[in-house]
């Protein structure tokens, strides 16, 4: 009886365990109903009465050794992993993927590089903005229609809203400093509008100002004309349209002549040969005032730019919803592009 338990006992220890087949031949040799060191166990009633003790407690102690084993065993074939015998662990590893700029900050930070080459600065302001940058000094009358909550986000009543343009940061600046001010504002704005394939209830917009002496509406013009031209190639012909702005006076919107159809009329410019691009315009008088800065020594022009209109002509892009929806398939197509 005690040879049987130094056998056992030298089995328990020899047995090679490493992965989940051995562990299983283990439990089935060593600790099953049917092994033989459960068979053991059944024996230790028939020992004399004198050495049952002896042989029971020897008998445990293996049963508990083959147990802990076991459980030993167990925790390291959980861990490790097995790798089959033909990976090759020296090959290098897959190349990392990248991830890419948006398109609409490739196309913002295209018209920033424009405007920066030609002397403006860029300037941040807040998205969360007061009535008086947004409306009141931007020359609004008490009843515009924008100061209405359908079209503004109010954060708090009466007078904290999200700003609704860029144009609020030409305050901020003109509040600041005198002229001569140079300056581009790209950023991100809100309006309570209807969600649709061409318009949504937040995009982006850089506002371009530029205040000084003796600043005329051709000054304005030869800028457009070069930020055209730069954007859309040397061939790009534009036309300003007469419009109105409560802060420009006088006020223009710029078309840019179809890239699609050459000027030739098709659906993407509704058969007009023309795309509008931006709004701009004289600052008015009484924007100037209420920055403290004289009108009748300064002026200048400001100009406001809609990049996710221009990001979804310059990539043929046919829905704006697209541009918010992070679908990597989407994003995935610009990975090539630069700025
Ligand atoms: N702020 C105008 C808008 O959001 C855009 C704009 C038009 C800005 C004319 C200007 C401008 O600076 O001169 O619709």
């Amino acid at each position: 009886m005690n040879q049987d338990i130094e056998k056992i006992k030298q089995e328990v220890a020899s047995f090679q365990i490493h992965n989940e087949n051995d562990l299983e031949q283990f439990r089935l040799q060593f600790l099953s109903r049917k092994s033989a060191l459960q068979t053991l166990l059944g024996e230790i009633k028939n020992v004399p009465a004198e050495d049952r003790k002896n042989f029971g407690q020897q008998v445990n102690l293996l049963k508990q050794e083959a147990a802990q084993r076991y459980e030993d065993a167990q925790v390291r074939v959980a861990s490790t992993v097995v790798y089959t015998s033909n990976e090759d662990f020296t090959r290098p590893s897959g190349s990392e993927k990248t991830g890419s700029l948006h398109p609409v900050t490739l196309v913002m930070n295209q018209i920033c590089e424009i405007f920066e080459g030609i002397g403006f600065e860029m300037v941040d302001g807040p998205e969360i903005e007061d009535d008086w940058h947004v409306f009141s000094a931007l020359n609004f009358p008490e009843e515009h229609p924008a100061r209405d909550m359908q079209d503004t986000f109010f954060v708090e009543q009466p007078d904290i809203v999200l700003r609704t343009h860029t144009s609020s940061v030409q305050i901020r600046v003109m509040e600041k400093r005198q002229p001569p001010i140079r300056i581009i504002c790209p950023g991100r704005v809100f309006r309570n509008e209807v969600i649709t394939a061409r318009s949504h209830c937040f995009f982006h917009q850089v506002e371009a100002l530029y205040i000084a002496k003796n600043v005329s509406f051709a000054d304005m013009k030869q800028t457009l004309l070069y930020f055209a031209k730069q954007m859309f190639g040397e061939d790009t012909r534009i036309r300003l349209r007469p419009s109105y702005f409560p802060f420009t006076e006088p006020s223009a919107e710029m078309d840019i002549a179809c890239k699609i159809c050459k000027g030739e009329g098709c659906p993407v410019c509704k058969h007009t040969g023309w795309l509008e691009i931006l709004g701009c315009g004289m600052v008015d008088h009484n924007v100037l005032k209420n920055c403290n800065i004289d009108p009748t020594i300064y002026n200048g022009y400001a100009i406001g730019i809609g990049v996710d209109r221009m990001t979804m002509m310059k990539y043929k892009i046919n829905d704006i919803r697209l541009f918010f929806e992070n679908d990597v398939r989407f994003l995935e197509q610009f990975t090539q592009r630069e700025a």
